[in-house]
C-alpha cells in the first residue's frame, strides 16, 4: 500500500497520515502557496502549519485551491512559544482559523514549552493554562486532538497530573543521529503518537557517509532512506520541501529497511551537523 494511505490511529481514534509537509521557512505567498499546493496535489493530506511561521494565509489558500475536501486533510496548528495564557490561546487559535480559512483544526499543539527568549524559564503554571484552552477547544470539537512539541518528561508530567486529557501528539526534533530514545518511550508508554519534525536534520543528515552508502545499496535518495528510517521506528515525520520531486520522492519509501541495517543506523551519533543555527550537534546529542 503507498505510503499516503497509510495512517497513525490516535489514542483518542483520531487518524493522522503518517507521513505529512512542513511549512516552517516556507516565504509567505508564491513560494508556501505552491509547495502546500503541490504536496496536495501529490497526494499528501497533512499538513503541518503554525502562526509563526508566517505563511498560514499562502498555506490556506492552496487547501482552498487544492478543491480537496476539508475533512480529507490533516492540518496541524501551534499555539507560539510566547503564548503563555488560556486568552491569549483562544485568540491564536481564532487568528489560525482565520489565516487557513478552515473551521477547525486537527491538531493543535503548544510549540515549545517555554518562550524562545527565556528557554530554561519555569512556565508550568502558565502551560497548565495554555493546555486548559487547549482542552476546552477539544471539547467544544473544534479540534480534533490536542498535543505538545519539544516538551521534556517533566513537563508533559505536569499536564498529565493536572489535566484530565493526555496529550495525543508530542511533535520533537528526530532524526538518524537523534532520536530521544528516553522521552519517546516515555511518550510511548502514555500513547502519546510522536510526530518528527526536522526528519532530515534540516538538510545536514543528507551528507552523513554511512547513510549516503545504505541508499545507494537501497538504490534510494538519502532522503528517502531517513524518513523510511522514522516510520519505521513508529514516528510521523513532516519533511519541508518547497521542491515538487523532492515532495513526491518523500512519500515514496515503499521498501523496507533491514534489521541489521536499522541498528547500523541507531549507531549514528557522530555525525557533524549544524542542526540549529544556534543549536550545534553538541547540544543536541
Ligand atoms: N515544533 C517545532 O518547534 C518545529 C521546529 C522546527 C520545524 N518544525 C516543523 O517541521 C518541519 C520540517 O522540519 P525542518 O523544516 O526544520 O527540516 P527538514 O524537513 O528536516 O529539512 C528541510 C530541508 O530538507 C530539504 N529536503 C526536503 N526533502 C528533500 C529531499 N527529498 N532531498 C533533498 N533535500 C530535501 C529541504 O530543501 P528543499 O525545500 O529544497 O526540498 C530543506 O532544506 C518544519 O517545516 C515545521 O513544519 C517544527
Amino acid at each position: 500500500m503507498s505510503l499516503l494511505h497509510e495512517f497513525y490511529t490516535l489514542s483518542n481514534g483520531i487518524r493522522m497520515p503518517k507521513i505529512g509537509i512542513g511549512t516552517y521557512k516556507l516565504k509567505a505567498g508564491q513560494e508556501a502557496y505552491q509547495a502546500v499546493l503541490d504536496a496536495l496535489t501529490i497526494g499528501i493530506r497533512h499538513i503541518d502549519s503554525g502562526i509563526i511561521y508566517q505563511n498560514e494565509q499562502s498555506v490556506g489558500q492552496a487547501i482552498k485551491d487544492s478543491g480537496i475536501p476539508r475533512e480529507n486533510i490533516f492540518i496541524t496548528s501551534k499555539v507560539p512559544p510566547h503564548i503563555k495564557t488560556y486568552e491569549g490561546t483562544l485568540r491564536m487559535f481564532e487568528k489560525s482559523l482565520l489565516n487557513l480559512g478552515v473551521d477547525y483544526i486537527d491538531l493543535y499543539i503548544i510549540n515549545a514549552p517555554t518562550p524562545l527568549h527565556d528557554v530554561g524559564g519555569n512556565y508550568d503554571v502558565a502551560n497548565l493554562e495554555v493546555y486548559r484552552a487547549l482542552e476546552y477547544l477539544y471539547q467544544e470539537e473544534r479540534v480534533a486532538a490536542i498535543g505538545v512539541s519539544q516538551f521534556q518528561i517533566k513537563d508533559i508530567e505536569n499536564i498529565i497530573m493536572n489535566h484530565h486529557i493526555t496529550p495525543h501528539v508530542q511533535q520533537i526534533s528526530f532524526f538518524i543521529g537523534h532520536t530521544q530514545q528516553e522521552l519517546v518511550s516515555y511518550c510511548n508508554k502514555h500513547q502519546i503518537q510522536i510526530q518528527a519534525f526536522s526528519p532530515l536534520a534540516k538538510g545536514y543528515l543528507l551528507n552523513n557517509p554511512i547513510l549516503t552508502d545504505m541508499a545507494k545499496r537501497y538504490r534510494k535518495s538519502q532522503a528517502q532512506l531517513a524518513l523510511k528510517y522514522v516510520i519505521q521506528k513508529g514516528v510521523a515525520p513532516i519533511p519541508k520541501s518547497s521542491n515538487k520531486e523532492h515532495l513526491l520522492s518523500n512519500t515514496q519509501l515503499d521498501f523496507e529497511i533491514h534489521h541489521s541495517d536499522m541498528l547500523i543506523l541507531d549507531d549514528i551519533i557522530d555525525d557533524p551537523r549544524v542542526f540549529d543555527d544556534v543549536v550545534t550537534h553538541k547540544t543536541y546529542r
